[in-house]
């Protein structure tokens, strides 16, 4: 398609779907950010496209051009119908099984960017989406407010898995320290039980998150438990070793976990 083009429709699009946005979670910011943005020749609805599929590994931040683009996905109707897509597959699989009722099969859930939602610290002006620099200082705070909201459509498939008779694990890379605000703020979220919360012993900081979940994981297998979904929002949630018998991406184009 003729570039012109294609930049003019993207903003059509974006402004379009700006003026009929009625359910924004946290509109901290203005609905503006055209897809049509390039970053070396790659627009950044591209680049979101292939950060999503793996394609870009071990990126740092947000290409600043992307700032408002990846702003205008994530608080739009976009990042929602992304999340539900994913989440009716996953609901979709989950009730074609038939479970033995042995209480072993689990459903693996991460927390940061799957259960709950760090978008109002994220949408911030100084955290620009994910384009500024990670600040360990100011997201730990906002951390122990224990006051992430749900991602609506993984509270929803958490509640549908419970009923359906599975038990959740919750492995987390966050620190152990911050167990009694995480167990509070899933609480608050609507997250009421688990069968395990793990999160990451304090001694523990060298590892990747795919070793170190990988590593929880064959823990699980080896304890007797079945490993039927996991669900994350990083491929470092979804890859490696005994990472279950169907793995469903959340959508994150904010930050790169290795
Ligand atoms: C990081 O966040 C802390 C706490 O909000 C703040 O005091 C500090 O200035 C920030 N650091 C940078 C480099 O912005
Ligand atoms: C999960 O994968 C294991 C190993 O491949 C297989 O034996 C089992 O039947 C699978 N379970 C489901 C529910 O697909
Ligand atoms: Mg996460």
């Amino acid at each position: 398609m003729d570039i012109f083009l294609f930049c003019f429709l993207a903003s059509v699009l974006a402004t379009s779907q700006a003026a009929t946005t009625p359910h924004q979670i946290h509109l901290l910011r203005p609905q503006s950010g055209s897809s049509g943005h390039h970053v070396h020749g790659i627009s950044c609805l591209s680049w979101r496209l292939a950060v999503e599929v793996d394609n870009i590994r071990d990126w740092d931040l947000v290409p600043a051009a992307c700032e408002n683009y990846v702003g205008h996905y994530m608080l739009g109707h976009q990042y929602r119908k992304d999340c539900n897509a994913a989440m009716y597959v996953a609901l979709q699989y989950a009730k074609s099984l038939k479970l033995t009722g042995d209480g072993k099969d689990i459903w693996v859930f991460d927390i940061d960017e799957t259960t709950l939602s760090n978008l109002p610290y994220y949408a911030r002006p100084e955290n620009g989406f994910g384009a500024k620099e990670y600040n360990s200082t100011s997201f730990n705070e906002w951390i122990e407010e224990g006051k992430a909201p749900p991602v609506p459509a993984v509270l929803k498939l958490y509640q549908k898995l419970l009923s359906l008779g599975f038990k959740t694990v919750i492995i987390s890379g966050t620190s152990e320290k911050y167990r009694n605000v995480r167990i509070s703020n899933l609480k608050l979220a609507g997250y009421h039980t688990w069968e395990k919360l793990i999160l990451k012993p304090t001694s523990e900081s060298s590892t990747t998150s795919l070793v170190y979940k990988s590593a929880i994981r064959k823990e699980l297998v080896e304890a007797g438990y079945r490993i039927i979904g996991n669900v994350g929002d990083q491929w470092s949630d979804l890859l490696g070793t005994d990472t279950g018998n169907r793995t469903f991406k959340v959508p994150d184009p904010m930050y790169y976990i290795s």
